[in-house]
């Protein structure tokens, strides 16, 4: 058991008990505001003031002291702790709570709301504050060139080839919080499942576009859901 490998997929349904909105849920993101219209690069290229006004509206709520990690995001670095095999959390979510809960093996695929990345010199900097037209690149000191470092709809997610690698080599994949509408994300369950070995969880408040092709489905609250199934795994594995 020592050495199996676990590989973890998030979405935005792990933050939703921390406070933070899904997108695809009746009061989510794209309920009120149109993809097409903040979250492409045709969006920043037509109209970046509203695209960043759109982040720097998410970063401020994100930083506001009522948004903390939940039990969910704590029991994902607890299993990274204590698992003495590799734990890869795969996170499609821009906020920093698992960060902040203690996760150190992690991938942004859809990038980071704390970063702002240079269209000049291409460097991704930490970025608290409102970002706008005049906002200075704090690498290469360039007024007006910054954009949010997030994946829009059309752009390539971040580190794929690592992530292929870890889904082709996993025993468990788990997969939580996530609706499974937006690829690649949606087709790592069949990537795992692809090896012959791995076995695949669903951890959903509901069941997922894809909830079909995982071995293991349980649905609840992340908060409930996830501490239970990180007690279950590390005392009697899978
Ligand atoms: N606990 C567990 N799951 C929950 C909870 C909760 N408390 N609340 C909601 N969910 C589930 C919903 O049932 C839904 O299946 O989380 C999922 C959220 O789905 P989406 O809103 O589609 O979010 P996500 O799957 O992360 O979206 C993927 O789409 O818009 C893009 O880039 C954006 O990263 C995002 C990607």
């Amino acid at each position: 058991m020592e050495s199996r490998r676990i590989v973890i997929l998030t979405g935005a349904g792990i933050s939703k008990e921390s406070g933070l909105d899904t997108f695809r849920d009746p009061d989510g993101l794209w309920a009120r505001v149109r993809i097409e219209d903040v979250a492409t690069p045709e969006a920043f290229a037509r109209d970046p003031d509203r695209v960043h006004a759109f982040y720097n509206h998410r970063r401020a709520g994100l930083l506001s002291e009522d948004v903390q990690p939940n039990a969910a995001h704590a029991a994902l670095a607890r299993l990274e702790a204590e698992w003495p095999g590799e734990v890869l959390l795969v996170t499609q979510n821009i906020d920093d709570l698992h960060e902040r809960a203690g996760s150190k093996n992690l991938i942004h695929m859809h990038g980071e709301l704390l970063k702002a990345r240079c269209l000049v010199c291409g460097a991704a900097s930490p970025w608290r504050e409102d970002m706008t037209g005049d906002s200075l690149c704090p690498a290469c000191g360039v007024e007006g060139a910054l954009r949010v470092n997030v994946v829009w709809f059309g752009e390539m997610p971040f580190e794929m080839d690592r992530i292929y690698e870890a889904l082709a080599a996993c025993d468990l994949f788990i997969s939580i919080g996530t609706s499974g509408n937006v690829y690649p994300a949606a087709g790592f369950v069949a990537e795992a499942r692809a090896s012959g070995r791995a076995h695949t969880v669903e951890l959903n408040l509901e069941p997922s576009e894809g909830s079909s092709l995982f071995a293991e489905r349980h649905h609840g609250p992340a908060g409930v859901e996830v501490p239970a199934y990180v007690d279950k795994i590390l005392k009697n594995g899978w």
